[in-house]
């Protein structure tokens, strides 16, 4: 992301969207009484129906579009994931019981989809059905197209959820980037107490405001630091920014209640509690995206942007047992992709690259191609680009067989 670039000049299309969604937000601020909690507004600004950032037809995904996702950087992520998924598919084989599902969440464009159903036939470990679950409209049309020009035998396990699983199943679920897409409250620790930030109506339209925080975050926050050395009110000065995602908890737990035998990974950026809430963090993680500029501007042209938070891996955890699951293991993506044969795939990948690469599409083109494998690896893996910042977390529920992923550097005591 390029945190100093300006800010994109506006389409005349993207303008009049913009002005929209504009108009819909407004009116349901009044609706509303005239102030929304953060976490109200961003519901709305990216999943309004037909309107929001993920509803409503943007491009999002990729170098043209606001961000890239680790599928869009390198089919070497879904290699990788693909290892993992066959291992417990494997394993969960061996042992009689119902049907295998694939369950992802928030499939974005479908890409991961498609390469973990190719990666998995090559690997004779299909699941018996894909199951996608996904919120926007909009991006279940795009990955039933990515999933259409798969060949009929993969297509035809693929199958939406219109939510959480409605009954029993086993076999692995994964959640690429979900979390952080979830509405955040955003919190201040004023000289007052603590604040929340909401946002009001303006002669502009939208506005920001903090006001004394709504009891039921006043509870979370007294909750969410018992475990750490200090509780946040005493390790956090007066003026330091922060997020809470009350929707992540009940959100995890719904999404395993109904698994009876298998792996659940989630994965995106984010930190443990202790290091997530912590002065050296003074304004909060809380961004917005657009064209791969990373800014703090929530209310810049609701419905263009994306907007984000860290997640803390701690409360999902939490949120993990409580639904009766146990951590199986929490790592960075960069040591989880070494550990789930990152060498190995990028050599097959090199390896069909040469052999594959016709004669005819000249020296440029193949080194351009194997510059680009080489290059994926390096986003995925760099500390500096998705390697550290990214987290694995993954809970088991009726299975006890280790997981290639966290088989070295396994975190799990951090949270
Ligand atoms: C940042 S994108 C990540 C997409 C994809 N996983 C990837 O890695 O490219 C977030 C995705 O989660 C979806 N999403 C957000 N909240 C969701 C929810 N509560 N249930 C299911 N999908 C959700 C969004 O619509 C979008 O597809």
């Amino acid at each position: 992301m390029e945190a100093s670039l300006p800010l994109p000049e506006l389409t005349p299309d993207e303008t009049a969207h913009a002005a929209r969604v504009l108009a819909h937000l407004v009116a349901g601020l009044q609706a509303a009484g005239g102030r929304w909690p953060f976490a109200a507004f961003m519901a709305e600004a990216l999943y309004a129906p037909g309107l929001g950032y993920y509803a409503a037809g943007a491009r999002k995904f990729g170098p043209a579009g606001d961000f890239i996702t680790a599928p869009e950087v390198s089919p070497l992520f879904g290699d990788c994931l693909a290892r993992q998924v066959a291992e417990v598919f494997g394993n969960l084989r061996a042992a009689s019981g119902p049907p295998l599902t694939l369950v992802e969440y928030g499939a974005g464009s479908g890409t991961l989809a498609v390469q973990l159903l190719q990666r998995l036939a090559e690997l004779g470990e299909l699941p018996d059905a894909y199951a996608i679950v996904e919120v926007s409209a909009e991006l279940r049309e795009r990955q039933a197209e990515a999933v259409a020009r798969l060949p009929p035998a993969l297509a035809a396990r693929v199958c939406w959820w219109p939510g959480h699983a409605a009954a029993p199943w086993r076999g692995v679920l994964l959640a690429n980037e979900v979390l952080d897409a979830l509405p955040v409250e955003r919190l201040r620790i004023g000289g007052e107490g603590l604040e929340q930030r909401f946002v009001v109506a303006s002669a502009a339209g939208l506005a920001l405001d903090w006001q004394p925080a709504a009891s039921a975050l006043q509870a979370w926050f007294a909750e969410v630091g018992k475990e750490l050395p200090l509780p946040l009110s005493l390790s956090l000065p007066v003026g330091t920014e922060f997020e809470a995602c009350l929707a992540a908890g009940p959100w995890v737990q719904d999404a395993l209640a109904q698994l009876t035998a298998g792996v659940a990974l989630y994965i995106d950026y984010g930190l443990p509690r202790a290091q997530l809430y912590s002065p050296t963090r003074p304004r909060g993680t809380f961004s917005a995206f657009c064209r791969h500029r990373q800014h703090e501007d929530a209310l810049w042209h609701p419905g263009l942007q994306d907007l984000t938070a860290w997640v803390d891996f701690t409360g999902v955890a939490e949120a993990g047992l409580a639904a009766g699951a146990c951590v199986a293991g929490f790592t960075t993506q960069a040591q989880f992709l070494v550990n789930a044969g990152l060498d190995a795939a990028y050599a097959a990948r090199l390896a069909g690259l040469e052999a594959g690469e016709p004669v005819e599409a000249g020296a440029a083109t193949r080194a351009l191609r194997l510059a680009a494998l080489a290059q994926g690896a390096q986003r995925l893996l760099m500390p500096q680009e998705m390697g550290e910042r990214f987290k694995v977390l993954s809970f088991t529920k009726g299975y006890d067989e280790p997981l290639v992923g966290f088989a070295r550097r396994d975190l799990t005591a951090t949270l």
